[in-house]
């Protein structure tokens, strides 16, 4: 077995809830390597007694899984009530112009990935943008586009980008 199947069959066999599902197996397997390969919807179909089929309806259904590996930087954007009352939207647009993107997605040297978030977890920070997870709160349009740029020249595996909010 390579690295890869290993992975994915110890992220689906080892879920510690005692109720497995296609939609558990799917998150397991997202959470231990980032993205939903082929690889894993034939296993999952195959702990699930399901059909490859079947798995693919689940992941499709759900918007946030992704199916290609992630790429070097993930950028998520707060959209929500509370960063959209301060600015979230100049945010986002600072952000897109930035890396050369028009809406959520993936630069195309894969370097960094766009998503929009309804909430962040950090809306007394408003408005509020996470770059590798780390949060980053109260932000103009430019702190955002510059905090991306900073990421972006750091390279490396994205987890040692950002001061925190
Ligand atoms: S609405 Fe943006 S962090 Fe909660």
């Amino acid at each position: 077995m390579d690295g890869l199947k290993e992975r994915i069959h110890k992220a689906i066999h080892n879920q510690p809830q005692p109720t497995v599902t296609i939609l558990s197996s799917l998150l397991a397997v997202e959470d231990e390597i980032g993205y939903i390969p082929k690889e894993a919807v034939e296993e999952v179909a195959s702990f699930t007694d399901t059909t490859a089929n079947d798995v693919w309806a689940v992941a499709s259904f759900y918007p946030n899984f992704r199916f290609q590996p992630p790429c070097e930087h993930q950028v998520e954007i707060c959209w929500g009530p509370s960063c959209h009352l301060v600015g979230a939207m100049s945010l986002i647009k600072s952000v897109l112009d930035t890396v050369g993107l028009e809406g959520e997605g993936d630069t195309q040297d894969r370097m960094l990935s766009v998503r929009y978030n309804t909430c962040l977890g950090a809306c007394a920070q408003a408005p509020v943008i996470s770059i590798d997870h780390h949060l980053m709160g109260r932000l103009t349009p430019e702190d955002a586009s510059a905090a991306v740029s900073r990421a972006l020249s750091q390279g490396g595996t994205g987890d040692q980008a950002t001061e925190d909010a």
